[in-house]
């Protein structure tokens, strides 16, 4: 299957990083503070965490389907200050061996899988139990009028948005894949002004079992 959607990755990397400046950065900064060891990271984008990881990060394998955006992060990998190896690959079907990572994350990424539970029953997988998953995304509104408002807008707003789905609700996907919350933080980008159908974010940090 064919993960190419070029009109897509053209737009993000215009904007990815005047987005990263203006709204999203100081919550990569939170998503990958204090990792250490081997992070796994799925769909990598332009790369924009990558700079972010500093030791006690030894080492980070990232995944990124799509050609034109997983050529610019292999662009920002050779710019990040510990190692990063981008690799051609899903979310639904990783490259890496069970237990072999001490942390993964995922960042504005599970709205976008095909199948969003199968994404994180693989990175249960992969991440040693003790191990931690961290998540910045985008989710499904906490009021009846803005959930409801997503999935009105959702079918056209999923083909702008390179397949992105503006209700998904990656916490309840944690504890069936063996992951345990330990922290979640509600919040909605950007600050301020009105809050938009895509709006509602959260970072959460959960444990393997
Ligand atoms: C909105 S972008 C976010 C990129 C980056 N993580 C960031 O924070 O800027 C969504 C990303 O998910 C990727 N993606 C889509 N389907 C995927 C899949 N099945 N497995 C892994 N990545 C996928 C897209 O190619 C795209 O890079």
């Amino acid at each position: 299957m064919s993960h190419e959607r070029p009109l897509f990755a053209w737009c993000y990397r215009q904007l990815a990083d005047h987005l990263d400046t203006r709204a999203t950065g100081t919550h990569r900064d939170a998503l990958v503070a204090g990792l250490s060891g081997r992070v796994v990271e799925i769909g990598a984008g332009t790369g924009l965490t990558f700079r972010r990881y500093a030791p006690p990060v030894r080492h980070v394998d990232a995944v990124e389907p799509e050609p034109t955006l997983r050529e610019a992060a292999l662009s920002a990998a050779r710019r990040a200050s510990v190692p990063v190896a981008v690799t051609d690959g899903v979310a639904e079907d990783l490259p890496y061996p069970e237990a072999s990572a001490d942390a993964a994350v995922t960042s504005l990424v599970l709205c976008s899988v095909a199948d969003a539970a199968r994404a994180v029953a693989e990175l249960a997988r992969v991440v040693r139990p003790g191990g931690e998953l961290r998540l910045y995304e985008h989710v499904r509104a906490p009021t009846p009028l803005l959930a409801r408002t997503q999935r009105m807008l959702d079918p056209c707003w999923s083909r702008l948005a390179g397949g992105c789905h503006m209700g998904r609700d990656p916490v309840a996907l944690l504890a069936p894949a063996g992951f345990r919350l330990t922290s979640l933080e509600r919040f909605r980008v950007p600050e301020e002004g009105p809050t938009l159908p895509p709006s509602p974010h959260i970072l959460a940090r959960a444990v393997r079992d």
